[in-house]
């Protein structure tokens, strides 16, 4: 179906380590893996230095007690395992803030310009469930802040970074050496390669790899209000693995952050960062109500963002929001010059966008898809079931469970970035080492032949409209499958995706040849969002009870006695096939913690 016209122009690269995704999860993966000797290629869908990250304002966590001196890794840990519901990776969330002090110390070593006190002590700031300070900034740039010093990492290892690169398709090789496979004996899969299309030299590459480190995103533009970008987060790494044979887990886990954009129209979404709460901003609702009150009396504003998200919406859909469909969060009690300090961005982009000055004015804000907890089901090395093949940051799940504490994403991305970056590098000396001593694996190499990546780059296709599909599954995902759901709208919702999968494959839709590489990536994503909506609904659907950011209005209350589950998803052939697996237990020391009940007195904002 490929354009004949095009006479699909194919280039070859060859390197140990491919990284998809120019991330902070994906730089931090490659430095890891370039200093543990493996040859490294970084291809991005976004511009260099332009990725999602760039958006992630508030901060990064850590437990370095430098205001809230009680803070430990095991707080830090016992939060973020609550927050998700119990439903986390207990040796994740373990790994992910015993390592945060050491990560911040290396961000912080390679010139990270984090706030600091008068005595020079990391500035700590509030976020939404914690229970100490803990959260670390650059003003409300830190993600921008996170990616200036990584790149320049990158840059002076002198790793290669080639961007509007699009992969298409992962590529795998069948060891028949290995006999103890994650399915048992026999057969395993094994990573070989990737295909994609370079958008600027409009060509199809095939990229050889001994190990791929997926690191593309998350998958909340399958929603049309999201924070996310209009070009970035459609699912593409889950639906690249989950085609290469990866489970997927916790799909239904979307996380709606409380505060986004209204209006003007182009904004809607875009976020109003956790920070302005943290920094002491409230929450008011038409009638000048504070209104988390009387949802969440404990810590109001700073309550978990599922809660505060379903507070917002409640109040909106009880006719008690504002004119633009949004309640009012205002910060205007703060002095300008503390405004300016700790929140520059956001004074910037309301200011610019809507033309409304947040030291004198309140915002207008309402929930917006944010984050994915669900993705790709990976061991604690990163590893998918298919050898070779990892994933890192919000591709990946089971870091955070049903709902993720704000800033353990910009965290989550170092620290899991580092060790795959690591895991990757050591398997291949491994291998390097038992090929040199003559014991090379029978594993076979991807030796693409002429008709063969023909064959490759005839998979590819276009359709005609690929964006009206794309919205029609937006609208059916914002109405069916938001902050509330109800069984008979999941399953109205899986019928109607179903249909539009037809419609995208129908002859009358696929386009006999194409000129347009622009059309096959819209293509492409939107044959992503279309996995992914199958897997969020069919997820959402069998999970009967209402659990961090899943809430059913037909099962409203958590049932820890059948759902202290993972859901999965599975290609069987054309079928996705659901099942359950129990999560894992809690261990000593965070179990003690969470059993006392976090008797730990919330330390709110004088
Ligand atoms: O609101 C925020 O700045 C978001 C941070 C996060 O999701 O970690």
């Amino acid at each position: 179906m490929a354009s004949k016209k095009n006479d699909c122009k194919i280039s070859y690269r060859s390197y140990d380590v491919l990284i998809i995704g120019g991330g902070s999860a994906g730089l931090r993966a490659a430095i890891e893996a370039h200093d543990a000797g493996s040859e490294v290629l970084i291809v991005s869908k976004n511009r260099r230095g332009d990725p999602h990250t760039v958006l992630a304002r508030g901060g990064i966590n850590a437990a370095l007690g430098t205001m809230d001196s009680q803070d430990n890794w095991m707080i830090h840990a016992a939060d973020t395992l609550s927050e998700g519901l119990f439903i986390a990776d207990y040796d994740k969330v373990e790994m992910l803030c015993k390592s945060a002090p050491d990560a911040m110390t290396e961000l912080v070593k390679w010139g990270a310009r984090f706030h600091r006190e008068p005595d020079g002590r990391l500035t700590q700031r509030f976020f939404g469930a914690h229970t100490y300070r803990r959260t670390c900034f650059y003003g409300d740039w830190t993600g921008k802040e996170i990616i200036r010093v990584l790149m320049k990492q990158v840059r002076l290892r002198k790793i290669k970074f080639v961007d509007n690169v699009y992969i298409t398709k992962l590529l795998k090789s069948t060891n028949i050496e290995k006999t103890q496979g994650a399915q048992g004996k026999g057969k395993e899969q094994e990573i070989s390669g990737a295909m994609g299309i370079d958008l600027k030299r409009k060509k199809i590459i095939i990229f050889k790899a001994k190990c791929i480190i997926l690191a593309t995103g998350g998958y909340t533009r399958v929603y049309p209000v999201s924070s996310s970008r209009i070009f970035e987060n459609y699912g593409d790494g889950v639906a690249l693995a989950y085609e290469a044979g990866v489970d997927l887990v916790d799909m239904e886990m979307v996380q709606f952050h409380p505060t986004g954009m209204v209006w003007p129209k182009k904004a809607v979404g875009t976020l109003a960062t956790e920070a302005i709460r943290g920094e002491g901003g409230i929450l008011l609702n038409s009638k000048g109500e504070r209104f988390m009150k009387s949802y969440y009396p404990q810590r109001m504003e700073l309550g978990p963002r599922d809660v505060v998200a379903r507070s917002i919406y409640n109040e909106i859909m009880s006719g008690r929001g504002t004119k633009h469909g949004g309640i009012w969060l205002d910060i205007t009690h703060l002095p300008k010059a503390k405004i300016l300090e700790r929140l520059p961005s956001m004074y910037d982009q309301f200011k610019r966008i809507a033309g409304v000055d947040i030291s004198k004015e309140k915002m207008e804000v309402a929930p917006t898809a944010h984050y994915s907890m669900g993705g790709v089901k990976v061991d604690l090395k990163c590893q998918t079931n298919v050898r070779g093949l990892f994933a890192i940051g919000e591709v990946a799940g089971q870091v955070h469970g049903a709902n993720r504490l704000g800033g353990n994403s910009l965290l989550g991305t170092v620290v899991f970035g580092k060790i795959a970056g690591r895991e990757a590098a050591t398997k291949i000396a491994r291998e390097k080492k038992r090929s040199t001593n003559g014991r090379s694996s029978t594993s076979s190499i991807l030796g693409i032949t002429y008709n063969e990546d023909k064959r490759l780059a005839y998979t590819l296709f276009a359709v005609k409209q690929p964006l009206r599909i794309l919205r029609q599954v937006q609208q059916v995902m914002q109405e069916n499958s938001g902050i509330i759901r109800e069984g008979i709208k999941l399953r109205k919702a899986i019928k109607k995706i179903l249909e539009l999968e037809k419609t995208f494959y129908s002859k009358h839709s696929v386009l006999k040849s194409y000129t347009d590489y622009e059309n096959v990536v819209n293509t492409w994503e939107v044959k992503s969002a279309l996995v992914v909506c199958e897997a969020i609904l069919r997820s959402a659907l069998m999970r009967q009870e209402s659990r961090g950011a899943h809430y059913r209005s037909d099962f409203p209350e958590r049932d820890d006695s059948k759902w202290k589950v993972n859901i999965h998803c599975t290609k069987s052939g054309e079928e996705m096939v659901m099942f359950k697996l129990p999560v894992s237990k809690l261990r000593e020391p965070i179990e003690e913690l969470l059993k006392a009940e976090m008797k730990v007195e919330h330390h709110l904002l004088e």
